[in-house]
């Protein structure tokens, strides 16, 4: 196969070089930013006076129709080229003759592959973005009808104080909007054009750079040449905002498993989010959300992978580089496949919403209230923490729970508790009565759900 790079070798590559050195098999997923680059170069070479009028829509016609080709498939991308600059490069050549040699001037592929590997980055994160928000819309319609459905919270796994499903959920939304405002915190900070850094140290063509960064939506262009090319922190910054999603999902993946299992039965999974089992006809199993916990590993893999290529790379260009395309690509598929996936599960899971409230009624959720009541009547807290404490063990030797206690069994435990006991530590008022902005009190998590609402209505791409 010719290369680009022919001209001072006497001697061919050998095979197995060749296709050690290729990148082809992965960065043809690139083409389209490639094309779009190459244009954006073209048209900016003539505006500069490098290239005639005539050359320059030779070429831009000529990159249209080959991105038009690829797309439909008239025009499969042809492996034995060593990577997705040489064959846009060599068709455009076949195509237009003499015209396609100039493309290339003032340019190298170390500034074209950070261009494309940006466009691909950059469009990727606004992707991960609206996937996300899809997400947060459906985790706050969950939370709109379910301000009063009472649940147990947990710490260590064991039932601590009663919350609601609202709340719950409203915990995974704080991160989901977290992991939104990374992403565009990353998306500006990327946002910047490498094009006309040349191989490390610019050209002496008079690019014009501002011109080729405003063309392609950049912020404007990069002010160093050698780290244009050389810089991956943007995808460093963008896995590891993938790897915290990832590692959201993957919480939320192991509660939904939980709350499917038939033990808890706090939820049911829609059965075209589940899976049954080749031998035990009774089964029907979270395998989406095992697998989206699984896949986690994959996406942290791919951060490490990348930061560890990095670390030991002296300036400017080297070819370790070309090793954040595999990982990247995989990382980004994953987490919008998961992501995707996940907001479906949601959306057509249905909640056990009485088992929830059954199970919050049952072990002792209440607890911290009945000791809180004593702390009404004048009891010291601590006090009343070996008070209650005593109750429940009573409770537990009796199999009962606190509400269902008599006076009298209370009496016998503490003077001071009185009828309204009773009221106190209900499911209802102890959830009612968390009115700290942030805790599952109704009237508060309404006031939250007002600002989400808010917040999903902006749009920050724009
Ligand atoms: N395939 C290369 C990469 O992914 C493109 C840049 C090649 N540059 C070079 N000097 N060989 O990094």
């Amino acid at each position: 196969m010719a290369q680009l790079w022919g001209g001072r070798f006497t001697k061919a590559t050998d095979k197995l070089v060749f296709d050690f050195n290729a990148s082809i098999s992965f960065d043809k997923i690139l083409f389209s930013q490639d094309i779009e680059g190459s244009i954006a170069h073209a048209v900016m070479l003539e505006k500069q006076g490098i290239l005639t009028l005539e050359e320059k829509d030779a070429i831009v016609k000529g990159l249209a129709g080959i991105r038009e080709d690829v797309e439909s498939g008239r025009l499969p991308i042809d492996e034995s080229q060593e990577d997705i600059h040489s064959f846009v490069e060599a068709v455009l050549i076949e195509r237009i003759g003499e015209a396609g040699k100039k493309l290339h001037t003032g340019r190298s592929r170390n500034d074209q592959i950070a261009l494309d590997m940006r466009l691909y980055a950059r469009a990727h994160v606004l992707q991960t973005d609206s996937l996300l928000k899809e997400l947060l819309t459906v985790l706050l319609s969950v939370m709109e009808e379910n301000t009063e459905t009472c649940m147990p919270g947990f710490t260590h796994l064991q039932k601590a104080q009663p919350v609601t499903l609202a709340h719950h959920f409203g915990a995974y939304f704080e991160m989901f909007k977290r992991d939104r405002l990374r992403l565009k915190d990353i998306y500006h900070r990327m946002n910047y054009c490498p094009l006309g850094a040349g191989a490390l140290a610019g050209t002496t063509y008079p690019l014009d750079r501002n011109y080729t960064a405003s063309m392609l939506g950049f912020e404007g262009p990069t002010l160093n040449s050698m780290d244009s090319v050389s810089d991956r922190d943007y995808l460093i910054e963008f896995l590891s905002a993938l790897a915290t999603i990832m590692m959201h999902l993957s919480r939320f993946s192991e509660e939904i498993i939980l709350w499917n299992s038939n033990e808890y039965r706090f939820i049911e999974l829609d059965d075209s989010y589940s899976t049954g089992s080749s031998i035990m006809p009774q089964k029907k199993n979270p395998d989406i959300a095992e697998l989206v916990r699984g896949k986690t590993g994959r996406v942290y893999g791919a951060l490490m992978s990348l930061l560890t290529t990095m670390k030991g790379i002296p300036l400017a260009y080297n070819k370790d580089m070309q090793e954040d395309k595999e990982v990247a690509f995989d990382a980004i598929s994953t987490v919008e496949t998961c992501t995707e996936l996940f907001t479906g599960m949601i959306k057509t899971m249905k909640f056990n919403k009485e088992t929830m409230e059954e199970s919050a009624a049952k072990g002792f959720a209440n607890a911290t209230d009945a000791a809180d009541y004593l702390v009404n009547k004048g009891v010291p807290f601590r006090d009343a923490h070996g008070i209650i404490g005593r109750l429940v063990l009573y409770c537990i030797d009796k199999n009962t729970s606190i509400d269902a206690l008599g006076m009298e069994e209370l009496k016998a435990v503490s003077d001071k508790f009185e009828p309204d006991i009773y009221d106190a530590v209900s499911l209802k008022t102890c959830v009612e009565k968390r009115l700290t902005l942030g805790a599952p009190g109704p009237k508060r998590m309404q006031e939250v759900i007002r600002m989400h609402k808010e917040y999903l209505e902006e749009d920050w791409k724009s």
